[in-house]
């Protein structure tokens, strides 16, 4: 961790950090305004957070990462662009959808390039799992939208299958979404394409 980002750490949460706590957060008072709330999990160094929530200054999001210098380095991401829009968590997401979101709460959830591991004996361990999958859409309000990327075809093809597979939602097209014009190329993204991966969006609708 840098020292920059460690000081983001410290004295940027204090601005734009939230604790976890075990009961449901109500946004309306953690935002002070009523406007629709994303949750983005596993924000690895926040420029995609911060570039997005520069260009939905009408939206909230709670940004969700487990690497404390990502978490600092977000923080001093959005001190320099002036944004408060974004509200940033160092925490499991799985125990924060779980505890802190209400149950047809969210207007959408973003989990872009998560688990960048490509061995077979690691893919138990993926993030995106039908339990997970359930639980973010039983958090997502009707019509909120679930948007993931990935930049390895094996992964977008068991993401494509446990998303149709979770009967509350529904795919916006056949089956790869093209790249939104709102979501900015990320870091982990352009390491992918130098690889030569493919990179596939996938986003849903709750029904
Ligand atoms: C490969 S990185 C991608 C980062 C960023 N989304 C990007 O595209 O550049 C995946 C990130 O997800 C985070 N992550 C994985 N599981 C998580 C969890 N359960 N809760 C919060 N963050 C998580 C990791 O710490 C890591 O920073």
């Amino acid at each position: 961790m840098t020292a920059k980002q460690e000081r983001g750490l410290n004295e940027g949460m204090a601005r734009h950090g939230l604790q976890f706590q075990p009961s449901p957060v109500d946004f309306v008072a953690l935002f002070g305004r009523d406007a629709p709330t994303v949750l983005e999990i596993g924000f690895g160094m926040g420029m995609t957070t911060a570039e997005i929530a520069g260009m939905q200054r009408d939206t909230n999001f709670i940004a969700v990462e487990v690497h404390p210098p990502g978490v600092g380095n977000l923080c001093n991401l959005l001190d320099e662009h002036e944004l408060t829009n974004v509200r940033v968590m160092e925490h499991d997401a799985v125990e924060v959808l779980t505890h802190m979101i209400a149950p047809n709460s969210l207007a959408g959830a973003h989990i872009y390039f998560p688990d960048p591991w490509h061995k077979k004996r690691h893919n138990k361990r993926r993030l995106v799992q039908p339990p997970l999958v359930a639980l973010l859409a039983s958090r997502l309000r009707p019509d909120g939208y679930l948007h993931l990327a990935t930049d390895w075809v094996p992964y977008a093809e068991q993401m494509l299958e446990v998303l149709s597979g979770e009967p509350t939602l529904k795919n916006t097209v056949a089956d790869y979404a093209p790249r939104p014009e709102w979501r900015p190329e990320t870091k982990f993204e352009r390491r992918g394409l130098k690889l030569g991966h493919e990179v596939r969006d996938l986003l849903f609708r709750k029904w």
